[in-house]
């Protein structure tokens, strides 16, 4: 579970950037993630001396390691290399903290141990600037100069970095002296090729003949370039990753995609290709430019069988790439943008990044196929779709929520349901549904509240109370389901302690403990007041907190406790009209109570509200006045119990409520594409 962001110690915050030298976001992120962890960084640099005035690539490297080395031993005594000037650059930082992780620093360190820490990490190593011309000048001229000429023109260094990276002789030598070298040598190369033309078309069969030559010559020895143009990949027939696991061994395909994870050795890349139906093992033979994570790719290479490769979801295959060409090149600061330590704020600043991995990618599917299993529910039932207007002038929910909207400058609202506008349409195409955005201005920053959310409404005309219970019952079990048979497997790699077992097929709607059955429990309002305080949960809206008394609102908090007892979906149903929205028709037994309903889920509570709609013309003109409205704005509302009513009503879900309360998600947001929350309407 993600840790929750507090406010940031503004102390801390500071000390964090004056010492530590970390910039304002990640000073603020850290400080309001964890305070414990901020001290603990802060300690660290205070141990060993740290101030303002401290050279800052020292400090750069000294926060590398106290990020990656929880131990403190070890990284106290990579701290004393670094500042007796040991390690000089990130490279040897990194090779330090890739030591002590296999051999770790327990107690006194002796001569033996700092030999071996100093060989390995490149302590006191100098490559000299001649030592570079050599080794850059090796590596290019081992090229054919077409290649060279036609890498160089599409993308300068970079392709050539990526294969000098590896190059024993210039581990530990300064890359800003080998990219120099290599800016001045490959364009006097590619000035040797005569016609630029005939030097493009001859590098592209160059690269593919050394690609089939390097069978012949050693492995370590093949330089393995990608081809200079996508386009001819993506004319090829294209395989899906998921249907990979069908094609036999021995088969070319070409595939497309990003480089999920990616492994480069001296002669040899690994690679997790995904595209959006799946992942699978990618192998480069040769010595390829170091390309980063998230890199676009276009492959064709031969599919082998290899069981091992059988994880996270890829299939029992490899490919080995006969030749690719990069199709967007990714930064190496892609595993800067987020990591394991960033704070929440961070995540949903960097969303289109987050929303590429597993989890991310999952949710979305999901959440389309929900929204396809409500349609179908509804079309199966004959209701018609209708798209009411979001920017409207009459208020369903109660004022203090709304977004106002100057337009064209009359007073407007986006709205906050649908609920009335579908009202109008029972008489017009009969029952009706609409899945659109609602909007609540909520002074609320919760893991269930959205100031934009999507709003699944339905409306059905000539039904009773009984009627819109039993048809919200069979709303909420059919779609569970429909969505579990789509979708099982990727809702257990999100909520996989809800499978009755880890082997049950989640595909299977059987398989989940979550699933809803029916009938739901039924809880009237006032009794469910009486079981909070036969439970002793309290009102913790109030201040003090106490005892509920009757027409109490049951807040987040309170009403989770409350269902957390059932274990169950749960009804509320009979809330008192003083607590509830204007239409809502009264009960017949007992006219202060309406005919209303909340459903309330396990972990998240309310995921929908609704209710039976007044149908007396003069009740409705009596609400208005109660409430306080002008029911100028509500006159088309009003009209349709002047022209031919009928017993009504419907509900609005939540869906992003839903899919929480299904995948067992931290946050809602998590299920919305770019969450818009109280003090976030960005991406
Ligand atoms: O209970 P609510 O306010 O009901 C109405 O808006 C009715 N007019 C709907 C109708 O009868 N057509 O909201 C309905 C549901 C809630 O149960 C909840 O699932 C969701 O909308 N919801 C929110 N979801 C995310 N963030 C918020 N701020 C939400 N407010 C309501």
């Amino acid at each position: 579970m993600p840790p929750k962001q507090v406010e940031a110690d503004p102390k801390v915050v500071a000390d964090l950037k004056s010492i530590v030298g970390l910039d304002d976001k990640n000073a603020t992120d850290l400080a309001g993630k964890s305070a414990d962890r901020a001290a603990e960084v802060l300690a660290y640099f205070a141990d060993h001396k740290i101030s303002a005035d401290t050279d800052r690539a020292a400090k750069i490297m000294l926060y590398a390691t106290w990020t990656k080395t929880p131990s403190k031993p070890c990284r106290d005594y990579i701290a004393t290399r670094i500042l007796d000037g040991g390690l000089k650059s990130t490279q040897q930082t990194d090779a330090a903290v890739r030591f002590v992780a296999k051999k770790p620093v327990a107690g006194a360190v002796d001569a033996a141990y700092t030999a071996e820490f100093d060989s390995e990490c490149g302590v006191g190593v100098v490559v000299t600037a001649d030592q570079v011309k050599t080794e850059v000048m090796k590596t290019l001229r081992g090229m054919e100069p077409t290649s060279v000429k036609a890498n160089w023109v599409k993308a300068q260094a970079g392709p050539f970095l990526g294969l000098l990276k590896k190059v024993d002789a210039l581990r530990w030598a300064d890359w800003t002296y080998i990219k120099t070298v290599v800016e001045e040598e490959a364009p006097k190369i590619a000035a040797t090729v005569a016609d630029e033309e005939s030097s493009a078309a001859a590098a592209t069969s160059a690269a593919a003949a050394a690609a089939s030559a390097g069978d012949k010559k050693k492995k370590e020895d093949k330089i393995f370039l990608p081809e200079l143009d996508y386009k001819p990949f993506m004319a090829a027939p294209r395989t899906w990753l998921k249907d990979l696991a069908q094609v036999p061994a021995g088969q070319s395909v070409t595939i497309l995609g990003w480089a999920h994870k990616v492994r480069h050795q001296r002669s040899l890349s690994f690679c997790v290709l995904r595209d959006t139906t799946g992942f699978v093992q990618i192998v480069f033979e040769g010595n390829v430019p170091e390309f980063a994570r998230e890199t676009s790719l276009a492959i064709t290479g031969v599919v082998k069988d290899e069981p091992k490769a059988a994880v996270d979801g890829q299939p029992p295959k490899e490919i080995k790439v006969t030749s690719f060409a990069i199709v967007g090149p990714s930064n190496a600061d892609i595993e800067n943008v987020v990591t394991a330590d960033s704070g929440l704020d961070l995540q949903y600043d960097q969303r289109h990044i987050v929303i590429r991995g597993k989890a991310g990618a999952n949710a979305l599917k999901i959440r389309s196929f929900t929204v396809q299993a409500f349609r179908e529910h509804f079309f199966s039932k004959g209701l018609f779709e209708v798209q009411p207007p979001t920017i409207v002038q009459a208020q369903a929910e109660g004022g203090a929520q709304l977004f106002n909207v100057d337009y064209y400058g009359e007073k407007a609202y986006m709205t906050q349901s649908s609920q009335l506008y579908l009202e109008t349409c029972l008489s017009s195409v009969g029952d009706v549904f609409c899945i659109l955005p609602s909007y609540r201005a909520e002074n609320q920053r919760t893991h269930r509240h959205l100031a934009e959310f999507t709003h699944i409404e339905g409306e059905y005309g000539f039904i009773t109370y009984e009627d819109l219970l039993s048809r919200l019952e069979d709303l909420v079990t059919d779609v569970f389901d429909k969505v579990i048979r789509r979708c099982g497997d990727l809702v257990a790699e999100l909520n996989p302690e809800q499978l009755v077992d880890k082997d049950a097929d989640p595909k299977d709607p059987a398989s989940w403990k979550n699933r809803p059955s029916k009938p739901f429990v039924r809880l009237p309002y006032h009794k469910a007041i009486d079981k909070c305080n036969e439970l002793g949960i309290l009102n913790t809206a109030e201040d003090p907190v106490r005892k509920f008394e009757y027409g109490d609102d049951i807040t987040d908090a309170p009403e989770r406790q409350l269902v957390a007892h059932y274990g169950t979906v749960v009804m509320m149903t009979h809330f008192p009209r003083i607590m509830k929205a204007f239409y809502m028709q009264p009960d017949e037994k007992d006219p202060d109570l309406t005919e209303s309903v909340d459903i309330l889920v396990p972990g998240v509570g309310e995921i929908v509200g609704g209710s039976m709609r007044m149908i007396d013309y003069e009740t409705l003109v009596e609400a208005y006045k109660k409430n306080d409205l002008d029911p100028a704005p509500y006159y088309w509302y009003t009209d349709q119990r002047k022209y031919g009513t009928c017993p009504h009503g419907g509900f609005g879900l939540g869906l992003e409520r839903f899919i929480r309360w299904m995948c067992n998600m931290y946050s809602i947001r998590d299920a919305t594409l770019f969450p818009r929350y109280m003090g976030r309407c960005q991406p």
